[in-house]
């Protein structure tokens, strides 16, 4: 399959979701968040990945509309943080997002973590996506357990789960369980921020095609079907970041990322958020 930065992936209900976006998490409120979301869309990023916990939507909102690229070319992700889980907390913190983003809909709406209330608002983003103000529903961080009591109570299925996903820290067991369901993975941390560089193996499957273990790991997860994030506040490393269209990696060079898991987290392990 060839890919480009402008490929997607179908979510489970024929929605197009770009395989590539920007990530916005710690991309400072103010011009640091502008730049990086201008720098990435004349760079033909055709996503970007921001959440109400970011502070950032704003400028996120700025930039989108702001005509680099029609704002219906571009997929915005968008998350509701844990203290607004709960039905009416998101029906509320929704249309907050949707103010500062200065938008009429977003493209995937996410809850943030599976805590609190996640159920009731589970409830009112299946109600939102009824209205079509959000062209998807998903979740971010659910386990395999999660995503089972979401199957039994939920109408809607999730179209995405955004976890920690890298080389170092894969859950095949659930990323099996999110492709076998149709729920498309996102990976955050994909680069483990920053920290890939370090890696002897990506290095020297990037050295064979005179790339860095950066786009090892992007072009890994590319041919793997998982989305992925990538945050920069770089103009050049969020030009770079997406240099990934020109090699590809053996079977066998995928098979040694596969082999790199050793279930190490960057963040926070699902069951044991907030404590
Ligand atoms: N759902 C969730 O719970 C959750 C949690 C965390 C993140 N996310 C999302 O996932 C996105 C990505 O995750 P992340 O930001 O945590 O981690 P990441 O993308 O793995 O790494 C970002 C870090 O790597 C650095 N970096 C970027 N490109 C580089 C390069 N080419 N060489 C060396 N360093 C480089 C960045 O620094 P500079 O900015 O200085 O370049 C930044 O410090 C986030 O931005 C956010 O949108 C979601």
């Amino acid at each position: 399959m060839t890919f480009t930065l402008e490929s997607t992936i179908t979510l489970n209900n024929g929605v197009e979701m770009p395989r590539f976006g920007l990530g916005v998490f710690k991309t400072k409120v103010g011009t640091e968040t502008e730049n990086a979301v201008r720098w990435a869309l004349e760079a033909g990023y055709i996503a970007v990945d921001t959440a109400a916990l970011y502070g950032n939507e704003a400028e996120v909102g700025r930039i989108v509309r702001s005509g680099i690229i029609p704002r219906e070319e571009v997929f915005v992700t968008s998350k509701v943080w844990v203290n607004d889980l709960s039905y009416e907390g998101t029906k509320a913190a929704f249309d907050d997002s949707l103010k500062r983003l200065g938008m009429d809909y977003v493209d995937l709406y996410l809850i943030h973590w599976p805590v609190n209330d996640w159920r009731g608002s589970w409830r009112a983003l299946e109600e939102i996506y009824q209205t079509g103000r959000v062209k998807a529903i998903g979740v971010s961080n659910f386990l395999q357990h999660h995503l089972e009591e979401l199957f039994e109570i939920g109408e809607v299925r999730p179209a995405v789960n955004q976890i920690e996903y890298h080389p170092y820290l894969q859950q095949p067991d659930l990323r099996s369980f999110c492709q076998s369901n149709g729920v498309v993975l996102t990976a955050w941390a994909p680069i483990m921020k920053g920290r890939v560089l370090d890696v002897p193996e990506l290095v020297a499957i990037g050295e064979k095609y005179g790339k860095s273990a950066v786009h090892v790991t992007l072009r890994w997860m590319l041919q793997t079907d998982v989305v992925t994030i990538p945050k920069s506040a770089h103009q050049d490393r969020i030009i770079s970041n997406a240099e990934i269209y020109d090699f590809e990696l053996t079977d066998a060079e995928i098979e040694t990322i596969n082999s790199l898991d050793c279930n190490a987290r960057i963040g926070p392990h699902p069951d044991h958020f907030g404590e």
